[in-house]
């Protein structure tokens, strides 16, 4: 075989090595450096192309390969570029290297090359699209080539850590409240959403001494005791996240120094939808170990769910009525008349609470909306020529309510801060009143006035 310029090229001597560079991959450009720096030989495009054609292994494979990379090109046009997309805080989407299959080490190393952790991360879905594309022609045959591509997508979300929660830590031992007589009129007063640990502290001061004054027969906690922002479906914010332990540490002080101020209060708690994030949680993460309890001691009471708020805010021990839910907490009310009960309430929006109002049948209070309002309506019967008023009141909230606990639109929510009393006499009527907290720092309630 004769060179360029009539003598055998020197490429003539290392066919196999260039095969190999071929078959790597390398273009004719590459090849050309390879030749200077691996064998010491100076040459050009156009000598290594006059190879290819006169060698006939050396043309097949440059044939092939040139197919390759075609085939990459289609592949690489029709399918997404491969990488990771961050779609908030706790789900990325992987997009796999075209033509590539899924592979447990390639994800690892994928996440590692972005500097993210792959232990805090677990596979949720995988979509292995598969589709055939067209590579070419056939350079022997002239006929179209049919290639099959792949490309792995993978959905993966973030490993939230379980979180074992232990009950709060007891302070000393308060004597039991009275039982309310029935034979007189009893003020009974319904906070709700203190959303624990983001009570309104200066609210929560001032309670403290509202109680001390006005000793209310009963009290009802009317749910959201908890946060438990940790725990909810919503992204996790790290300006407002506190672990479950917190919120139950929290929310027992709260409940301690609300006994503390008026000894013969009788309180009940009722859940929300945030206190009942516990119960979600262990549905969703940890299901098999639902409703465990401790193991009954003969001749005594049936134990309770260990994560029932009974058993982690020492409900018992402080003398506070509570009952679990069977089910979800938008089933559980105090009655404190036969014509009005409280309740968390489990919707939002214009007339949410008169709505409730209406669908249950009677009157009610109620929490979750955080804002304060008295809504009424009339119900006739015009045959029997009598007529009846329907109350919904929303008590408003014990939250702090600015920064709108990181989920309430633009931080600052159309919440007021308070709670609502109701006296009930034994013929069954009731009156009800609002209590206020303004800034700077005062509650009003009826003629009275608390300030810091
Ligand atoms: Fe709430
Ligand atoms: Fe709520």
């Amino acid at each position: 075989m004769k060179g360029v310029r009539g003598r055998p090229s020197p490429l003539n001597n290392h066919t196999s090595t260039i095969l190999k560079w071929i078959k790597d991959g390398h273009t004719v450009a590459e090849i050309v450096k390879l030749c200077a720096t691996e064998l010491g030989i100076g040459t050009q495009e156009s000598a290594v192309r006059n190879l290819f054609k006169r060698d006939f292994k050396l043309r097949e494979a440059w044939e092939q390969a040139r197919l390759y990379r075609k085939a990459e090109r289609v592949v690489n046009g029709e399918a997404e570029a491969a990488g990771v997309t961050r779609v908030n805080e706790d789900i990325i989407i992987i997009t796999g290297e075209p033509g590539k299959r899924v592979d447990e080490l390639q994800i690892e190393d994928i996440l590692k090359r972005r500097g993210m952790e792959p232990n805090e991360w677990q596979v949720k879905q995988v979509l292995d699209n598969q589709w055939e594309a067209n590579a070419g022609r056939d350079p022997e045959t002239l006929l179209p080539v049919k290639i099959t591509l792949f490309q792995y997508k993978i959905w993966m979300t973030r490993k939230v850590p379980l979180e074992i929660v232990y009950p709060a830590v007891v302070g000393p031992k308060i004597a039991a409240p009275k039982k309310p007589d029935a034979n007189k009129p009893q003020l009974t007063v319904v906070v709700t959403d203190p959303q624990n640990p983001f009570r309104y502290e200066e609210l929560h001061q001032l309670f403290l001494r509202w109680l001390a004054h006005n000793k209310p027969d009963r009290g009802i906690v009317g749910g959201d005791l908890l946060d438990n922002g940790y725990i909810s479906q919503h992204r996790d914010d790290p300006a407002w996240h506190r672990t479950v332990q917190q919120c139950i540490q929290a929310s027992f002080d709260s409940l301690y120094d609300y006994r503390n101020a008026s000894e013969d209060t009788a309180w009940s708690v009722i859940k929300g939808n945030h206190d009942d994030r516990i119960r979600n949680e262990q549905l969703e993460r940890n299901e098999r170990l639902y409703g465990v309890t401790a193991a009954q001691w003969p001749g005594e009471e049936p134990e309770e769910w260990v994560y029932s708020l009974n058993h982690l805010l020492h409900l018992k021990r402080l003398g506070i009525e509570y009952v679990e839910p069977q089910g979800t907490y938008e089933h559980q009310q105090v009655p404190i008349t036969d014509l009005v009960a409280v309740r968390h309430g489990h919707m939002t929006g214009k007339d949410a609470s008169i709505k409730t109002a209406e669908a249950l049948g009677h009157s009610i209070i109620l929490g979750h909306t955080h804002r304060q309002s008295i809504l009424r309506k009339t119900r006739w019967n015009t045959i029997a020529r009598t007529w009846h008023v329907i109350t919904a009141i929303e008590a408003g909230c014990m939250c702090q309510i600015e920064g709108g606990l990181g989920y309430a639109s633009g931080g600052a929510p159309d919440w007021q801060p308070g709670f609502a009393t109701i006296v009930s006499w034994p013929d069954g009527g009731y009156s009800f009143d609002l209590a206020c907290f303004e800034q700077p720092g005062v509650l009003r309630y009826r003629d009275q006035v608390y300030s810091l």
